[in-house]
């Protein structure tokens, strides 16, 4: 449901995105063919823009809680601004307010893709991640240092590891700081479509895959988690949640 929700707004805000640089264009160009245009593209608009709503709407609500940065809301703002921008710079024919309004679904299309007012893209990474552990003091004991010493040979390096490093204990860290908010402590809890991890079949190597490339509503985590990071949220996620008895 969530999934279709997701494919259904991303179709209907490209399609809704694609009318109005063409609408912006004509108005500057010809304006009889934009009356031409809007008269046959009525209807169809109607539909899409309603899609548009409405999904916009339910994928909102469901994600309340989904970590929503201010982003967000500049997004929504941006949305609601420039339907009524629109709406006036249509009917009076005025070409800036035409323009002004494609503008703002074009910023709040590039801040959705970007989660960033200003549409650059942060690293979310470790700031956030140690700032979580210092609030947790059982966590911040982990040693998530798995290099202690790096020895140099004459041609190859030797890494030794650093005896006190905790896999497992690194990836519970991870997976109750950046996973757990969809997943549920327990794996169950599905927010946004998230599977059920318990009855997840995949392996390692699809684990990773999924944390490095995202899918639907699971953002990529390739900016978010270093390699290390990774590799122990895997192995925890193996370990808490494969199928049992195996
Ligand atoms: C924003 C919510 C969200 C966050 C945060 C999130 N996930 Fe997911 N996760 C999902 C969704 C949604 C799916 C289902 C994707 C699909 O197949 O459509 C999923 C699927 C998975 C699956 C695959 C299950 C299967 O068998 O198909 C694994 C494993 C997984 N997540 C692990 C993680 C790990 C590890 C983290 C933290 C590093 C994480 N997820 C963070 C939403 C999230």
């Amino acid at each position: 449901m969530h999934t279709g929700m997701l494919h259904t707004h991303t179709l209907t805000v490209v399609l809704f995105l694609l009318i109005y640089l063409i609408k912006c264009v004509l108005i500057w160009i010809s304006p009889d063919t934009l009356t031409k245009f809007t008269a046959k593209t009525h209807i169809p608009e109607m539909i899409i823009s309603s899609l548009f709503l409405i999904t916009g709407l339910y994928l909102a609500y469901n994600n309340a809680n989904i970590g929503v940065g201010s982003w967000f809301w500049v997004k929504l703002g941006a949305v609601f601004l420039a339907i009524p921008v629109a709406v006036v710079g249509y009917r009076r024919n005025n070409k800036f307010l035409a323009t002004l309004s494609l503008f703002l679904i074009l910023y709040s299309y590039g801040v959705s893709k970007t989660k960033s007012p200003r549409m650059n893209k942060r690293d979310l990474s470790e700031a956030n991640f140690h700032q979580a552990l210092q609030t947790n003091p059982e966590l911040a004991q982990v040693v998530t240092e798995p290099m202690d010493t790096i020895v140099k040979g004459k041609n190859d390096t030797i890494i030794q590891v650093n005896p006190k490093y905790d896999l497992i204990a690194h990836g519970q860290s991870v997976f109750l700081t950046r996973c757990a908010l969809c997943h549920g402590e327990d794996g169950k809890m599905g927010l946004s479509g998230a599977k059920n991890l318990n009855e997840s079949r995949l392996d390692k190597n699809q684990i990773m895959e999924l944390l490095m490339n995202g899918k639907n509503t699971m953002y990529s985590f390739k900016n978010i988690l270093q390699e290390q990071e990774m590799l122990a949220v895997v192995a925890y996620v193996k370990v808490q949640f494969g199928p049992k008895g195996h």
